[in-house]
């Protein structure tokens, strides 16, 4: 796999460029946007930080789609972000008529691209770009997961005082306040979460964890951006070195965990088909229930979609 276009130059898109670039594990990195100039910029900016940092990839900006012909990965991050007291689900209306948009005009130069979406509200944003791209589920997925648990690790790793490389955990659900951070399977280098760290503590977590995007939100005025474009990145890596890794992503369930025609998160196998296998955890009762809390809570976005 040798091309990869990103859409949208903003916070997020120009991260994962640049983060992918310094991967050196694709030919060419396509950052396109309605602001070509700003693409265009981003891109020779990235470009001339190659001979410092070391990396092949070559970056290029554009508005035009027809620079994007024939790439193998598309990254959608155009759109809106949200402002301090919004929710991600208020940025539907704005953010579906870019998405379609940007997926018709990418069908229309690239065959067969693998699509990870990044615009938000998340799992519906990715529901409106597997209906419009035409393309088998396996292909058309969204990154929200991979964020999440990573706040949720970065979170454990402060409180236990450890590196954050040694928690692994898994996440589910929407990409939203909902969403479920489960803690029987986290694990701090194979040791039980629950083991280090006591209920209220890490239930205090969980909770931090499910709001961490309005949290920076709050700080920073618009949404993150570094953590985001850098999940986003290893998501291509993953696909481009056909690596296998489980991550959560936003995907297309047909019955997995008793949920039919709709995306939300959960475990998958990651590599070069994009979602090679979607993987069902024996859930117990009361993260069933969470986990179909949330489902409730995207399917109510979808509706509004679908009503518009
Ligand atoms: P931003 O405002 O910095 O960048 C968005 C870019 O999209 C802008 O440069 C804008 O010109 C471009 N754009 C708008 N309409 C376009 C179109 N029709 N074609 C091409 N480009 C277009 O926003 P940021 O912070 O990069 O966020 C982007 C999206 O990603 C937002 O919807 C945000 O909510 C979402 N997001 C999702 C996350 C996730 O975990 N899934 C995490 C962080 C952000
Ligand atoms: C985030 O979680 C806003 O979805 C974005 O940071």
């Amino acid at each position: 796999m040798s091309k990869v276009t990103v859409v949208g130059a903003g916070n997020v898109g120009a991260t994962c460029a640049n983060v992918l670039a310094h991967k050196d594990v694709v030919k060419e990195v396509v950052l396109l946007d309605i602001k070509g100039d700003l693409a265009k910029g981003k891109a020779l900016d990235s470009w001339q930080q190659a001979p410092i940092d070391y990396y092949s990839t070559k970056l290029r900006g554009s508005d035009d789609y027809a620079d994007t012909a024939g790439s193998d990965i598309v990254v959608i991050t155009a759109g809106v972000p949200r402002k301090p007291g919004m929710s991600r689900d208020d940025l539907i209306s704005t953010n579906a008529k870019i998405v379609n948009m940007v997926t018709s005009s990418i069908m229309k130069y690239s065959e067969n691209p693998i699509i990870i979406v990044v615009s938000n509200p998340l799992d519906v944003m990715t529901y409106a770009a597997y209906q419009t791209a035409g393309l088998d589920s396996s292909r058309v997925f969204g990154m929200a997961g991979i964020l999440d648990t990573a706040r949720y690790r970065a979170f454990l790793a402060t409180a236990l005082n450890v590196s954050p490389k040694d928690i692994q955990a898994v996440l589910m659900g929407g990409h939203g306040d909902t969403m479920v951070p489960l803690p029987r399977y986290t694990t701090v280098s194979g040791i039980p979460v629950t083991e280090m760290i006591d209920d209220d503590a890490l239930n205090a977590i969980v909770e931090r964890t499910k709001k961490g995007g309005g949290e920076l939100v709050g700080l920073m005025g618009t949404s993150a951006w570094y953590a985001p474009g850098a999940a986003a990145a290893q998501m291509v890596e993953t696909i481009v070195r056909d690596e296998n890794r489980i991550f959560p992503c936003c995907v297309r369930l047909s019955g997995e965990y008793g949920l039919d025609d709709m995306f939300l998160g959960v475990p998958v196998k990651l590599g070069k088909n994009g979602i090679e296998e979607i993987i069902e955890l024996q859930l117990n009762e009361d993260e069933k229930a969470l986990l179909n809390t949330s489902a409730e809570h995207v399917k109510a976005v979808m509706d509004v979609y679908n009503k518009m």
